[in-house]
């Protein structure tokens, strides 16, 4: 039986943080599908497809790993493709409570589906999104957090703000 696991995300944009939970969640399932979700507490830098294009783009390399996007619950995503298991990377303590009550909530939702933790690879326990971008708005170097072609959209994409 081909085993598959959702891993869902904002990904504005995607991080080498990212990548190393993909590509460890690869180890333990045959199939990865890569989902971008809305996450309405979160304004985001990149559209949706901007996001999914730079998605592709980074881990072109990688087996068993798919792309998509979806604008629902992440349940109702899983439950529609027949996929029983969550992906989620979870840093220092400050992950915890957030990821904690997602678990819960989707597993409430429906409990035909479970969460599964990696822990984030020690090199990017401070590595996020958000921080990224703040550190990018000010012009400080996050070429070690992020795959180069992110990185330039990045510093494309704060040029044009402030141009505008
Ligand atoms: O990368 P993020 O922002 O931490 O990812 C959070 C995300 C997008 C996975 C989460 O907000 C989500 O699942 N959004 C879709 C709506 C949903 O199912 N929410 C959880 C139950 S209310």
């Amino acid at each position: 039986m081909k085993r598959t696991a959702i891993y869902p995300g904002s990904f504005d944009p995607v991080t080498y943080g990212h990548m190393d939970i993909v590509g460890r969640g690869r180890i333990l399932f045959d199939h990865v599908i890569v989902v971008i979700l809305n996450n309405p507490g979160k304004k985001t830098l990149f559209t949706v497809p901007e996001r999914l294009e730079m998605l592709k783009e980074s881990m072109k390399d990688l087996t068993g790993v798919s792309f998509d996007t979806f604008d629902g619950l992440l349940v109702d995503y899983a439950r529609d493709r027949g996929v029983r298991a969550i992906l989620r990377g979870m840093r220092a303590v400050s992950d915890f409570e957030h990821e904690f009550q997602l678990a819960l909530m989707n597993r409430k939702l429906n409990r035909n589906i479970e969460t599964v933790f990696l822990m984030t690879g020690m090199r990017w326990f401070f590595t996020s999104s958000s921080i990224i971008k703040e550190a990018a708005m000010f012009e400080g170097d996050i070429s070690d957090m992020v795959p180069p072609n992110v990185y330039q959209r990045v510093k494309a994409r704060f040029k044009e703000m402030k141009k505008a």
